[in-house]
């Protein structure tokens, strides 16, 4: 059936449902592969039928479904929550009217209110998040000094939605590769919605790399067995494999280096590119390429979260394995490759002679 006349049939049912909640939630959990924005606005309604216990337990699990782990993790590191409060803080006055991207819980809307901003606004694409971001601004007595707009980014009127540019535009949506989030297109556009001496929060981001040695990435690679050489099947390895960056078990073995760095303040554009990354190998064999990030909060607060024992970041390190362990003398120099297509980053080695970017 042709997709429009499906959905037009579902609103059709879901307006005799009227409110009979078992079949309403019957309705969104139709949509939820093709309309998720409007399954999660009937799940809300639903639960505030007060149903019966397990259309409310259906209608909670499909909001769950649609939001990312990710919220609960982010939260808990003191260390990024810090950076942006004393950045907000710096950046912030009475006559300040910021735009937060992607609020989340609304944290850093509410940073900048307490901060003391004249005006807040706050845009979130997920509907899930933003009815519980309102939730959350509603518990901490903000509901009327900021304003939640429950879209995405690309769909703000400047005019309509925030009045006209604003001062302070503070976002955090970097993902462990720094753009896997869509921060590039994002901080494109966003960058021409700033008075031409407003500030971005964060400034910049830098993507960074090693040679590391992982005896866990070894033991998960497909070799020999029961006499059979399976490593052929390592062509369907994921490209990158997540740590944490205290895992022990990641042994930095190069110098480090900035792979690639994007001014978010510059506004771009941020064409798709390779880049080049020399590291000065330390003597010891390695199995992969170790990659994380370094924030510019401001032009003189950063956030970097670099693989070490005993550190902890709510952005991963990812490890990009090597077709085979590399053996370099100490002092030798080692070039890295990157190449972003705006979204995702492919991470190798250069091969001996490889000229590269
Ligand atoms: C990593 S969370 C950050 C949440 C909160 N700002 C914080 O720092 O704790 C990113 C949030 O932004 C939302 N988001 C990402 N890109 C967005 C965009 N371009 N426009 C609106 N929301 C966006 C996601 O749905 C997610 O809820």
């Amino acid at each position: 059936m042709d997709r429009a006349v499906r959905h037009e049939a579902l609103e059709i049912i879901a307006g005799q449902a009227g409110k009979n909640p078992a079949a309403l939630m019957h309705v969104a959990q139709e949509m939820v592969e093709t309309r998720p924005q409007r399954a999660v606005a009937l799940a809300i309604e639903i639960l505030a039928m007060t149903p019966p216990p397990s259309i409310a337990a259906a209608a909670a699990a499909l909001l769950k479904d649609m939001v990312p782990g990710w919220h609960f993790v982010i939260v808990r590191d003191d260390a990024r929550n810090s950076a942006y409060d004393r950045a907000l803080r710096r950046a912030v006055t009475p006559q300040s009217r910021v735009l937060d991207i992607g609020s989340g819980t609304g944290l850093l809307a509410m940073m900048a209110a307490r901060a003391g901003a004249g005006e807040v606004f706050t845009c979130e694409q997920n509907a899930a998040v933003a009815a519980a971001a309102r939730r959350v601004l509603e518990a901490n007595g903000f509901a009327d000094r900021i304003r939640l707009i429950g879209k995405h980014s690309s769909e703000l009127d400047l005019d309509r939605d925030l009045g006209g540019p604003v001062d302070v535009l503070v976002s955090e949506i970097v993902s462990n590769n720094l753009i896997g989030e869509g921060c590039l297109p994002v901080m494109e556009e966003a960058a021409r919605w700033l008075k031409p001496d407003g500030q971005m929060i964060p400034r910049a981001g830098t993507v960074r790399v090693a040679l590391v040695w992982s005896d866990t990435a070894e033991r998960e690679a497909m070799g020999m067995v029961e006499g059979f050489d399976l490593s052929a099947f390592n062509m369907l390895a994921a490209a990158a494999r997540r740590y944490r960056v205290g895992d022990p078990k990641i042994d930095i073995r190069s110098s480090s280096a900035d792979l690639m760095h994007f001014d978010f303040r510059s506004g771009g554009p941020f064409r798709a590119h390779e880049a080049r990354a020399a590291v000065v190998a330390d003597g010891r064999p390695a199995n992969g390429v170790i990659q994380w990030i370094r924030l510019n909060i401001d032009d003189s607060i950063l956030y970097e979260n670099r693989p070490a024992p005993g550190t902890e970041s709510c952005w991963a390190a990812l490890f990009y394995p090597l077709p085979e362990i590399l053996e370099r003398r100490a002092g030798e120099t080692v070039h890295i490759l990157g190449t972003h297509d705006r979204v995702s980053l492919f991470i190798r080695v250069a091969a001996a002679g490889e000229t590269g970017a």
